[in-house]
């Protein structure tokens, strides 16, 4: 797989959901492509299926129709190990909501994609309390998700999305439950992988100034005819 090729790139992707007269047709044949290392954010108002896109993209879902090309290779045809294993190897996933186990404390769901992918225990703690140092929550590496706000909760779940390395991050409205610090810190981590380790983004937020920060604006549109455009 060609290192020139873009880290990700969607065409003419369609999805809808129900079937019949019930069926409501959501994205409605979206191309978009990312290079690698940079950083952009989606934008658009609620309901418009931005969480969708970002299912599609993570491969967390199937499009109606269109293709997708991550890191050099076509997944249409993957068999499901074949897109666990991706997912695991180029992708980190912030979810809208987080998604944290609850019977595992804040190092322990930062360290279990690790665990997951083979690492031992001991490495595997280490890169969870570097993680949680970098989001600010070294103090909470053994609190549980429900001993913790809903703004640490999200920065555990950046934590995580982070904890392989991955090349391409997905976050949807990382900094949705945030006060303007946490928010920023998020932010700046982000803008540090970018900087220092060559990470592609794709950042679904409300927050323009962050949208703003970013190298490119994908902006979503709910009128017929329209659809997406760039900023
Ligand atoms: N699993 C689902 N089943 C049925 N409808 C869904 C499902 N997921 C999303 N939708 C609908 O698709 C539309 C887009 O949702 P979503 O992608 O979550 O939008 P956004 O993230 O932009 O707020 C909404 O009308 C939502 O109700
Ligand atoms: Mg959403």
């Amino acid at each position: 797989m060609s290192e020139r090729s873009p880290i990700l790139q969607a065409v003419e992707l369609s999805k809808g959901y129900g079937e019949g007269e019930s069926f409501v047709g959501v994205l409605r044949g979206i191309s978009l492509e990312i290079s690698r290392g940079e950083m952009v954010a989606v934008i658009g108002p609620s309901g418009v299926g931005k969480s969708t896109l970002l299912h599609l993209l993570g491969l967390l879902d199937r499009p109606d129709s269109g293709r997708i090309e991550i890191d050099g290779r076509h997944v249409e045809n993957f068999r499901p190990s074949e897109r666990a294993a991706l997912r695991n190897r180029v992708l980190g996933f912030v979810f809208q909501h987080h998604y944290l186990l609850d019977e595992l404390d804040a190092r322990e769901n930062v360290a279990l994609p690790l665990r997951i992918s083979g690492r031992k225990a001991g490495p595997a703690e280490s890169r969870a309390t570097e993680l949680l140092e970098q989001v600010g929550l070294r103090e909470r590496a053994h609190h549980f998700p429900d001993q913790l706000s809903g703004g640490e909760q999200q920065r555990v779940a950046v934590a995580r999305a982070l904890a392989m390395h991955p090349k391409l991050l997905l976050a949807d409205e990382p900094t949705g439950n945030l006060d303007r610090e946490s928010s920023e810190q998020v932010f700046e981590l982000i803008c540090r992988l970018h900087r220092e380790e060559g990470l592609s983004s794709i950042i679904v937020t409300h927050n323009r100034e962050i949208a703003e920060r970013c190298d490119r604006i994908i902006s979503l549109s709910r009128i017929p005819g329209v659809g997406e455009g760039e900023i």
